[in-house]
């Protein structure tokens, strides 16, 4: 989908949008076309039943006089307080769903919130895009056999604006942001034939074209290292694990010590629960059970593309875990990176075993200002905090409310969960110096943050439990069903907001 900036003119082709605030008053866009349609927009409003200009309220008018578009389309735009950048997104994100449900080609997007004050207007018609084209992505590679209506239909936008140059500007960067995510959602939905430790090691490999120095660590590093948690998930998988590290170097200072702000993303590119196995329904969903890592290749990649005044580096641990003959099993033992032993009791909680050994590693390695660890990792935090927030687990207050700050701003929410010296005597074992599983079905979501925190040394870090918010099997605003991408935008965010040199 094409999307371009102009100055407000008569729209000549396809569909033009305009806002209407509550209570039916007219945007000065809506009212210059009703002009222009001798009343066709206050008939329509006074005809309408429900439409009261409220938002996410649309009200199409088909085949208009006077005028060469097919069809006008009010878009309810609630009161001018609220409208803000995440509001606009939404707005375009929504509208896309509309025009390509109606099956329209071209579309002008005349909203002119002018008048709104929180958002100057380049921003408005930025995010306005930038909402739209988030709502654009689909992942049909594969379906060979659409229909035409089954297609997206929606070929070009035209966003009006007073400062058309100005919201250009303003949108370069949402359009890189968007690229990132849309990078993120094609990982996460590839499949696991497509999509292993090596092909995703490679995909990372290929950032290197952005100014990113990107190492991939093999299994015998792996081995030389010391990763043997990480090892132990990978044994039962004919592809063999990799370990991949992004370096971007964006706060100047080409030699000095990294001192990275570091993200680490749980890459298990199928999970069966090995010899732990899980039942057959659903377990298809597990080909997303390396969303942790798409993100942190995502965001690796948007930092690079736009440039970002930071230094980061990300840290992703790609295995498979199968269960076959040479499967790990449960009641196994394994020394870590960190020379804790980790008793393996369920060969299902492996996410928490190959982030021991790459959060060890980055600390070791980096010395970074802080860790963000991102991760499927529990169905229980699904039934704790169901789709709509990710599990935030963290030893720093601040560091905490930071994320939970960027979360709002962007619409990818997280909800704190605590962590506490109780909940880790849960994990202490008869046999090593932890399992890797609790006593009992109990605060499934915080024992794995628990087991986790064993790996983490003194430094600000915080953890992300992604299993409810990684897929969603409906739309929202901005994000299709399927792959969401979530925590890009939101790590993106917290990045930008308090990490950035000026
Ligand atoms: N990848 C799963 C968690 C998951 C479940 C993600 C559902 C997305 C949707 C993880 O590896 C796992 O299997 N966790 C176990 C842990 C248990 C064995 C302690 C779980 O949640 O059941
Ligand atoms: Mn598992
Ligand atoms: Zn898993």
């Amino acid at each position: 989908m094409e999307i371009s900036f102009a100055e407000a003119d008569e729209p000549r082709s396809g569909a033009v949008v305009v806002g209407v605030w509550e209570e039916a008053v007219l945007t000065p866009a809506a009212r210059r076309l009703d002009e222009a349609t001798g009343g066709a927009i206050r008939r329509a409003l006074s005809a309408a039943l429900r439409f009261k200009g409220k938002k996410d309220e649309l009200l199409p008018i088909v085949g208009p006089a006077g005028l060469a578009v097919n069809r006008i389309v009010l878009a309810g735009l609630g009161k001018p307080a609220a409208v803000n950048a995440r509001f606009l997104q939404q707005l375009g994100g929504n509208l896309v769903a509309h025009l390509n449900s109606a099956g329209e080609t071209e579309a002008t997007l005349a909203i002119d919130v002018d008048e709104a004050a929180d958002i100057g207007q380049a921003d408005a018609a930025a995010h306005l895009a930038f909402g739209a084209r988030l709502k654009s992505y689909r992942f049909d590679k594969y379906k060979t056999k659409q229909k035409p209506e089954q297609k997206a239909s929606l070929r070009r936008i035209v966003v009006t604006t007073a400062a058309p140059s100005a919201a250009e500007r303003a949108y370069q960067p949402l359009d890189k942001t968007a690229d990132a995510v849309f990078l993120t959602r094609d990982l996460v939905s590839e499949p696991a034939n497509v999509i292993y430790p090596e092909s995703l090691a490679a995909q990372a490999e290929a950032l290197a074209d952005l100014g990113l120095v990107v190492e991939v660590l093999d299994e015998q590093k792996l081995r030389k290292l010391g990763m043997n948690a990480l090892l132990g998930v990978a044994q039962g998988s004919a592809r063999p694990p990799r370990l991949v590290v992004m370096e971007w170097r964006g706060a100047g200072g080409d030699d000095g010590p990294l001192s990275p702000l570091a993200f680490v993303g749980k890459g298990v590119t199928f999970d069966t629960g090995g010899i732990s196995i899980k039942p057959a329904a659903g377990m298809g969903d597990m080909k997303w059970d390396m969303a942790g890592s798409a993100v942190v290749i995502g965001l690796m990649r948007l930092l690079a593309a736009r440039k970002a005044k930071v230094n980061a580096v990300g840290v992703v641990g790609l295995v498979e875990n199968m269960p076959s003959g040479t499967a790990q099993r449960p009641g196994d033992i394994v020394t870590s990176m960190s020379g804790q032993t980790i008793e393996v009791l369920n060969t299902d909680a492996e996410g928490r075993l190959v982030l021991a050994d790459a959060l060890w590693y980055c600390q070791d390695r980096y010395k970074p200002q802080l860790i963000i660890d991102l991760a499927t990792l529990t169905g229980a935090v699904i039934v704790a905090l169901g789709h709509h927030c990710a599990g935030l687990f963290s030893n720093n207050d601040e560091l905490a409310s930071r994320l939970i700050e960027a979360g709002k701003t962007v619409g990818e929410e997280v909800w704190r969960l605590p962590l506490d010296e109780s909940y880790d005597r849960d994990i202490d074992s008869d046999a090593a110096d932890v399992k890797n599983i609790g006593g009992g079905r109990a605060a499934g979501s915080i024992i794995g943050a628990q087991f986790l925190q064993r790996f983490v040394n003194d430094v600000p870090w915080a953890h992300l439990d992604i299993a409810g918010t990684a897929w969603s099997s409906k739309d929202t605003a901005t994000v299709p069903k399927g792959a969401t991408a979530f925590g890009v935008r939101l790590l993106d965010q917290f990045v930008a907001q308090h990490y950035e040199k000026a």
